[in-house]
C-alpha cells in the first residue's frame, strides 16, 4: 500500500513553555489515517493535516465501543536526535487487541514505517525539557453505520501525537491509591488485557469516587474473590515485598504492559528476584504496617514509573515510605529513562532512532 503525504498549509501555535504541557491536550499538525472495508482491506493510507473526522451518528464505535488504541513515546536525546521506545512491541499489541475485539489487523511493517514517517515529519514537536516526550496514540474505530450487534465491516485507523509533560501533576512524587472493594475493572474471560476504550470507560465511576476522596487512582482487585490486587488501569503495579519484586501474573485481566516487561528485565539485571503472583490486599496493608512491603510503584507508558505513597482500602489507610520515591523505584526509573532519553546504553535494543 502507498502512503500519501498531504501538504499542511497552516501550522498550529505551540505551547512555548514546556513546563506548561498538559498530558493529552495539545496535538501536532499532522496525523496518519487509513481506512478498511471488508473485501478491500486497508486502503487510502495518508499523512494529512490534523483535523476532525466526519462520522455517521450510527457508526458502530459510538454504540458498541468497538475500539482499540495504543500509547508509546518518542524522546529527545542529548544530541538532539529522537528515539522511540520499543515501537514494534506496541504495534504487535495493537494487533492482539484488534483480534480480541474482532477488528482487522494492520500490517505490522507498514504500520511501523508509517508511524516513523509521521514522527519524522513532526519531529520538531518532540519537546526538549527533562521528563517531556511526544506521546503517540495509534487508534482504530469501527465506522460502519449499523445498529446490529456484530463486528463492523468498515474501520478507520489513525495515529495522533501530543507533546507531553508528566502524567501526574506532581511528577515523580508518590501518588495516593484507593483500593476499590466494590467496583471491578476486568474479569477472567473478559477484555482486560486488550487496550480497548470500554475498559477505561468502566473505570471512570470508581475513579471519580476516588478523586472525590482525594486519591489519584484506583487499584482494582480481582473480580472473582475481590482479594488479589491486579492493576491500576493506567498502570501495572509492582510491590517490593520481602526483598522480591511482586507483580500480578498475566492471565487475561491485566494489560501486558511494555513498561512492565522492561522493568522486569531491568530489575532482574539489578539482581532482584521477580515473582509474578497474585498479591492479596491484606499482604499490601499488613506489609505496609510490618515493613515487609518496602516499596510500591506503577508502570505505564504515560506514567513511566510512578511511586505509591499511600493505599486506602475501606476505612483503612496505610502509608509507604517517607513521602519520597523508594530507592529501588528510583534506580529503575533512572535506568529506564536513561535508556529512553539516550543517557545510558541500550543493551536490549529497545530504542529505535529516527
Ligand atoms: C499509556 O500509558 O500509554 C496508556 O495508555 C494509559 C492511558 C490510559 C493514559
Amino acid at each position: 500500500m502507498d502512503l500519501e503525504i498531504q501538504p499542511v498549509s497552516e501550522l498550529k501555535k505551540r505551547v512555548e513553555d514546556e513546563s506548561q504541557l498538559v498530558f493529552g491536550k495539545q496535538f501536532t499538525d499532522r496525523m496518519f489515517v487509513m481506512q478498511y472495508d471488508t473485501g478491500q482491506g486497508w486502503h487510502s493510507a495518508r499523512i494529512q493535516p490534523y483535523a476532525p473526522f466526519t462520522i455517521d451518528p450510527a457508526a458502530m464505535v459510538l454504540h458498541y465501543s468497538q475500539e482499540i488504541f495504543e500509547g508509546l513515546k518518542a524522546f529527545r536525546r542529548p544530541d538532539g536526535n529522537v528515539a522511540l521506545f520499543r515501537p514494534a512491541d506496541n504495534v504487535k499489541r495493537f494487533n492482539l487487541s484488534a483480534r480480541r475485539m474482532c477488528m482487522p489487523e494492520v500490517d505490522e511493517q507498514f504500520f511501523l514505517a508509517a508511524l516513523l514517517k509521521l514522527i519524522r515529519l513532526e519531529s520538531d514537536w518532540v519537546p526538549h525539557s527533562e521528563g517531556t516526550s511526544l506521546y503517540i496514540r495509534p487508534t482504530m474505530i469501527a465506522t460502519e453505520p449499523m445498529l446490529g450487534v456484530r463486528p463492523a465491516d468498515q474501520y478507520l485507523c489513525y495515529i495522533i501525537l501530543c507533546p507531553v509533560g508528566t502524567y501526574y501533576k506532581g511528577g515523580i512524587a508518590p501518588v495516593k491509591i484507593w483500593i476499590s472493594d466494590h467496583y471491578v475493572r476486568a474479569s477472567e474471560g473478559g477484555t482486560g488485557e486488550a487496550k480497548t476504550g470500554g475498559n477505561y470507560a468502566a473505570s471512570l465511576y470508581a475513579a471519580r469516587e476516588a478523586s472525590l476522596k482525594g486519591y489519584d487512582q484506583v487499584l482494582w482487585l480481582d473480580a472473582k474473590e475481590k482479594k488479589y490486587v491486579e492493576e491500576v488501569g493506567s498502570m501495572n503495579m509492582f510491590f517490593l515485598y520481602d526483598g522480591k519484586l511482586v507483580t500480578s501474573p498475566l492471565k487475561g485481566t491485566v494489560l501486558d504492559g511494555i513498561t512492565r516487561r522492561s522493568v522486569i528485565t531491568l530489575a532482574r539485571e539489578l539482581g532482584i528476584e521477580i515473582e509474578e503472583r497474585a498479591l492479596t490486599v491484606d499482604e499490601v496493608l499488613e506489609g505496609a504496617m510490618n515493613g515487609r512491603l518496602q516499596e510500591a510503584f506503577g508502570t505505564g507508558t504515560a506514567v513511566v514509573i510512578s511511586p505509591v505513597g499511600e493505599f486506602c482500602y475501606k476505612e483503612r489507610c496505610v502509608r509507604l515510605g517517607d513521602g519520597k520515591p523508594g530507592e529501588l523505584t528510583m534506580k529503575l526509573y533512572n535506568s529506564l529513562t536513561g535508556i529512553q532519553y539516550g543517557r545510558q546504553p541500550d543493551p536490549h535494543n529497545w530504542v529505535t532512532l529516527l
